[in-house]
């Protein structure tokens, strides 16, 4: 692995791939780095000739301060983390993964970008609404992403499943040949989708945290005899009276903020499996427990 900081440096390095005909693979990263980051990275190595993988804690997506200077910063144990990966992979050699760590200045020397993107219907459900700006900053910086590194893939996980959507459309309207990769979520094993803020959460709530999953995991059981609006209602439900049907600790509560079950393309809400015949269906929850917000979803 090279950690590369210089926006400039990584121009070159990609530059010096292209002339050698390599294929690239862009896993893009806010760091505080788990299984499901290094999921992906394991993914692009598999399929690239080269890897960048970008570790920047990208303020223009935060709609939020306080939750942008929450956000853990611990690029030396990244970096630890991905040497250890690159030692498990056989065949990757320690100039086939490049760690962009940029700084805030590196990434936006012009100051804060104006650019502003708009996503239309996929951005106007569930995480949309809640987090004004979020996609569009979240577009500026792949977009910037994008033109450095030029991927031939990038590599998205589906804990964030709209942000895929968003990616998909940003690829639509700027026309970039860029293949976009999902790749599924990684779990602990007790079910919990992996998480940096799952360090938030105190041992009471990280023992209660995994009922997210266990509930969406039965509501795709229920799918099978279920209409729409009854699953939605359950998982709703369960979730909102679980402190008192479980007596949890402490009095922590789950408090879902959304359910919605919805077309895993168009991500509009579904009323009736029929309509997401062609495409799937996903549901997406994002819920407040111990003051933090957890997402997850479920395919049905
Ligand atoms: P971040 O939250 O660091 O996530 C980086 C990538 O890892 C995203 O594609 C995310 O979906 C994926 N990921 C996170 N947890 C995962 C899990 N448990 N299983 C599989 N994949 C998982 O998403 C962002 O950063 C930023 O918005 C970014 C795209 C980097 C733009 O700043």
């Amino acid at each position: 692995m090279k950690q590369v900081i210089k926006a400039a440096d990584l121009e070159s390095a990609v530059k010096e791939a292209k002339a050698k005909n390599l294929e690239i693979g862009l896993v893009p990263t806010m760091g505080a780095l788990h299984e499901g980051h290094l999921s992906l990275i394991e993914r692009a190595l598999k399929e690239n000739d080269l890897v960048v993988v970008s570790l920047f804690v990208n303020p223009i997506q935060f709609n939020n301060k306080e939750d942008l200077a929450k956000y853990p910063r611990t690029i030396e144990a990244d970096l630890e983390l991905i040497k250890k990966l690159e030692l498990k992979i056989k065949n990757s050699c320690s100039d086939n993964l490049l760690a962009f760590t940029p700084t805030v200045e590196e990434m936006y020397p012009q100051g804060e970008p104006k650019e502003v993107y708009h996503f239309g219907p996929v951005e106007e459900v569930m995480e949309g609404p809640r987090r004004p700006g979020h996609f569009s900053g979240v577009a500026v910086v792949v977009r910037r992403l994008f033109d450095l590194a030029q991927p031939k893939r990038a590599y998205f996980g589906e804990k964030d499943y709209q942000q895929i959507a968003v990616i998909r459309s940003l690829l639509a309207q700027i026309k970039y040949p860029i293949e976009l990769i999902p790749c599924p979520i990684v779990r602990a094993d007790d079910g919990l989708a992996l998480s940096s803020r799952n360090m938030r959460l105190s041992p009471e709530a990280r023992a209660m945290a995994p009922a997210i999953n266990a509930t969406l995991e039965q509501a795709a059981e229920m799918a099978e005899y279920e209409e729409v609006d009854d699953v939605k209602e359950w998982v709703l439900d369960t979730l909102s009276s679980y402190h008192e049907v479980n007596d949890s600790p402490n009095g922590l509560k789950f408090e879902p903020e959304y359910f919605e079950i919805v077309d895993a393309i168009t991500l509009q809400p579904i009323e009736d499996w029929d309509e997401a015949k062609e495409n799937g269906a996903v549901g997406c929850i994002a819920v407040w427990l111990d003051g933090v917000r957890l997402i997850d979803i479920v395919k049905f």
